[in-house]
């Protein structure tokens, strides 16, 4: 009999640790349809960080900003022999792994070199290219460093996550290294003398070094520097591997990847003045930080007043689930919980394109902020006022419409201005899942340009407009209401 029972017990959570674990297997199931699956959807989403000229970078193309690069014609080489439509989908680097294993892209084609720990996670296509790495200096400084050794108690810079940020870890002895996203940040860095040196894959090197005069590329050789490139796919997509490779034998065989090279290096080149290039950038950015923003707070007005009203219920049930989503969010960073939204929806299996991720994780964030603002704002009305009103002959409700909220709201409205404002600055952060708003294409900017800085002070200047007209509006309003005290 009791035997019995574990044994049930047993079964039961056999069978909820299957079920959860059903959940969290990645999509491609046993049989490999990868290659079908592609093919029947009719479109290759391909995942790549564009900050990577002559690899992948943004480029104006007849006024419209494009991604381009040898990489991107290496993907639409792939797509057109599959006979299937291209869509570059991008994000930084360090999130590429992750959107590729919950299934958000079909495949990364970023400059990517096989390396045994990737290799556990994901299959790599044979390389199409070998290339040395370098370290890139200020040009003043190029004779100081000649040996891996001159790096002794220098610090140095690395792509996060990357071959380069291993190498400068295990070659250059002594040296600090610090890890960035984005290689227009590591540059600007280095250029402003916060690290002296910058690990590169040589190209990128090269595309560098030729934009800016301030820099050169040290003498330096590693031991380990030489590095493949190749593609990664999902593990175990066997036939979407097989037509990879194929596609990269007729690249190889024909000679195509010089012809591609070529035409990245001449867009890598072609200039205008930079505001007619990249003001268009800007205002996309803007507009879309813009729209970030508004949706972020108002669902989170929405979802935080319920929350609000929850936690000041007396049956604890309501307000128990409401206090700990209150305490979760706001004891979590909101870039863990961008990722988690980014992510988490897709293992459930709804594909949610990064701008819905966003909105989302900005309105579950913020309605956690909201909920403690209207809460506080009720509680700081005097209990004596709802004493009286009850004692006037109003029921609990009317007491609240009629006493209590009106009080309430004129705490309330200026501390959710504030969270406006807030919302505005933190919506920046949604930019490392790849949503275009102002501070991602801040980075596009500074990658295409070649000035690291330059597009740093105008986004600083439309932030500071935006909130600032922001708060002065709201101060209107509240001097108003004042007023109609
Ligand atoms: N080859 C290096 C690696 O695999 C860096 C690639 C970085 N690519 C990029 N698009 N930023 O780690």
């Amino acid at each position: 009999m009791h035997k019995k029972s574990i044994l049930q017990k047993l079964a039961v959570f056999g069978f909820i640790f299957v079920f959860l674990f059903s959940f969290f297997q990645p999509v491609e199931a046993a049989t490999d349809d990868s290659l079908k699956q592609i093919q029947d959807k009719g479109e290759l989403v391909v995942g790549l960080s564009a900050d990577y000229p002559p690899y992948e970078f943004h480029q104006t193309i007849k006024g419209k900003d494009e991604i381009v690069g040898f990489d991107v014609s290496i993907a639409q080489k792939i797509a057109d022999d599959m006979g299937v439509k291209l869509t570059i989908k991008e994000m930084s680097f360090d999130s590429l792994l992750g959107a590729l294993k919950t299934g958000k892209i079909d495949m990364i084609i970023s400059g990517m070199s096989p390396t045994p720990e990737r290799e556990k996670e994901v299959d790599f296509s044979d390389p199409y290219m070998t290339v040395q790495q370098k370290v890139v200096v200020r040009k003043s400084d190029k004779d100081k460093y000649q040996t891996t050794n001159d790096f002794n108690g220098k610090k140095v810079g690395a792509q996060k996550q990357t071959t380069q940020e291993e190498l400068a870890e295990n070659e250059l002895t002594g040296s600090t290294v610090t890890s960035l996203q984005k290689v227009p940040d590591l540059i600007l860095n280095l250029k402003s003398n916060k690290i002296d040196g910058v690990v590169l894959e040589g190209p990128v090197a090269e595309a560098y070094v030729s934009q800016d005069d301030s820099l050169a590329i040290s003498d330096i050789e590693f031991v380990n520097g030489e590095k493949q490139t190749a593609i990664a796919m999902p593990k175990g997509a066997t036939s979407l591997e097989k037509q990879v490779n194929s596609s990269i034998k007729t690249i190889k065989d024909d000679d195509l990847l010089k012809e591609y090279q070529k035409e990245a290096n001449d867009l890598m080149f072609q200039k205008s003045n930079f505001f007619t290039q990249y003001g268009s950038y800007f205002v996309k950015g803007t507009l879309y930080t813009i729209a970030l923003a508004a949706i972020g707070v108002l669902c989170g007005a929405v979802f935080g007043s319920a929350l609000a009203l929850l936690k000041l219920t007396n049956t604890r049930w309501l307000r128990w689930p409401a206090t700990w989503y209150i305490e979760f969010v706001r004891g979590t960073p909101l870039l863990v919980q961008i990722f988690m939204v980014f992510f988490g929806t897709q293992l459930l299996g709804v594909d949610v394109s990064a701008f819905a991720s966003g909105c989302i994780a900005l309105s579950l964030n913020s309605a956690a902020y909201v909920a403690e603002i209207i809460r506080a704002g009720i509680s700081g009305v005097n209990k004596g006022q709802a004493e009286a009103a009850r004692s006037l002959g109003m029921t609990q409700s009317q007491s609240m419409r009629f006493i209590i909220m009106p009080q309430a709201i004129k705490n309330i409205l200026p501390a959710l201005g504030n969270e406006f404002v807030t919302v505005i600055k933190e919506s920046s952060v949604v930019s490392v899942i790849g949503v275009t708003e102002l501070m991602f294409m801040t980075g596009v900017v500074q990658g295409a340009s070649f000035k690291p800085f330059i597009p740093l002070i105008i986004t600083s200047l439309i932030y500071f407009v935006l909130t600032f007209s922001l708060s002065r509006l709201l101060g209107v309003a509240e001097r108003r209401m004042r007023t109609s005290d």
